[in-house]
């Protein structure tokens, strides 16, 4: 028998391209594992009125972890207007599958390192090693939304809070909320995940970064939880920043952060921010870990208009691939990759065209392969 089961989403666009390159590098470790196909993506939306259907969820029972690729996310109209005739006029919402699946299976930490490599010629400066730790299913991604928004909920809301007053008599149709749920438990549950990674990793502080002094009630959840768990840890110091300012200082002076952590808006925002200081999305990985599955993910998207061309760069597909890795506990081969991918980066003489190459997706991971 196999050791691991891994369920396999390419997805659409690109997640193809990248997620062959992941196996070319799997291939070379020989990981001792079964890779289970799952359907996900934009032509299942519009073929069945389902991005990610139920046969794929079930596909997650019988797995440890996922790999995937990446999905096509188009607006509420566009999305309607692309599904075939028979599934028109049914009132089907598109959701993106991957905030689904994060809440589906309870993957509550999206963890994000960005670390500058020696030699990509992209990074901003060489010594940056963050790693974003992202809330990764309540926050502004909780889903509760209103549009038009029914009178009665309006009433309750001014019932209980004197500044709707300033709303009363907008026209349901002329008004949309979006609520940010932040639960104490998750509060704690992200913040505690950033101080134990930065505890195992040797990182001497954990950022946390909100904005109290506006949103009141949910960052100040987040900021007081912070500080309870920060006292359980007195070598790691808590710093906190805003998270406008935090923005900032990334550009400002990125090698003095280390471990940051957020709520899920934020932390959407502000990891594209990290990543941009490594490489830009070529570069970003991510895992999203729950306490019984993982889905592991580069964070770019699916580039339709790359996709099959193996243009595109593998690096955060195959980071990614390293996060796996060390989900399944197979430490030495992680360590191998990176050193692989290290090596690779630091050499520069397969490169794709972001980097200022011309090799191929495949080249990439086959020259990574080649020195693990
Ligand atoms: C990410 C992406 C997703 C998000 C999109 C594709 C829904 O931007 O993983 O950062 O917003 O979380
Ligand atoms: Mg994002």
């Amino acid at each position: 028998m196999t050791k691991h089961k891994i369920a396999w989403l390419p997805g659409d666009g690109i997640g193809n391209d990248v997620m062959e390159a992941a196996r070319i590098v799997l291939s070379k470790l020989e990981l001792d594992a079964e890779y289970l196909h799952g359907d996900i993506g934009w032509d299942f939306w519009c073929k069945e009125g389902d991005p990610l259907p139920a046969r794929t969820i079930e596909l997650f029972d019988k797995t440890d972890c996922a790999l995937f690729g990446a999905i096509t996310s188009k607006p509420k109209e566009e999305a309607q207007q692309e599904l075939i005739p028979e599934l028109q006029n049914k009132n089907l919402d598109y959701y993106s599958p991957i905030v689904r699946l994060r809440q589906e299976l309870q993957l509550r930490t999206n963890l994000r390192p960005c670390k500058a490599f020696a030699g990509n010629p992209l990074n901003f400066r060489d010594d940056i090693d963050l790693v974003v730790f992202r809330e990764n299913t309540e926050g502004m991604y909780s889903g509760v939304e209103f549009h038009p928004v029914p009178q009665d909920v309006m009433d309750t809301l001014t019932a209980h809070h004197p500044k709707m007053k300033r709303f009363a008599g907008v026209l349901p149709d002329e008004i949309a909320i979006s609520l940010r749920i932040i639960t104490q438990e998750a509060a704690q549950n992200i913040i505690a995940d950033a101080f134990e990674y930065a505890k195992k990793h040797g990182y001497g502080s954990v950022t946390i970064a909100e904005k109290p002094n506006v949103i009141r009630e949910t960052s100040g959840m987040m900021i007081r939880e912070a500080r309870k768990v920060a006292a359980g840890y007195p070598d790691i110091e808590l710093w906190e920043t805003n998270i406008d300012a935090m923005a900032m200082w990334l550009i400002k002076n990125p090698q003095n952060y280390g471990v940051i952590v957020t709520s899920n808006l934020f932390g959407d925002i502000i990891s594209d921010l990290c990543a941009q200081l490594v490489g830009g999305l070529g570069f970003a990985a991510s895992g999203n870990i729950g306490d019984d599955y993982a889905v592991f993910e580069p964070t770019h998207g699916s580039a339709p208009k790359y996709a099959g061309q193996y243009k595109v760069n593998p690096m955060a597909m195959l980071i990614s691939t390293k996060l796996m890795l060390e989900y399944l506990q197979e430490d030495e081969m992680a360590v191998k990759l990176e050193r692989a991918i290290s090596q690779v980066i630091l050499e520069g003489k397969v490169r794709t065209y972001d980097m200022g190459g011309s090799s191929s997706t495949l080249d990439v991971a086959k020259e990574v392969a080649s020195k693990i």
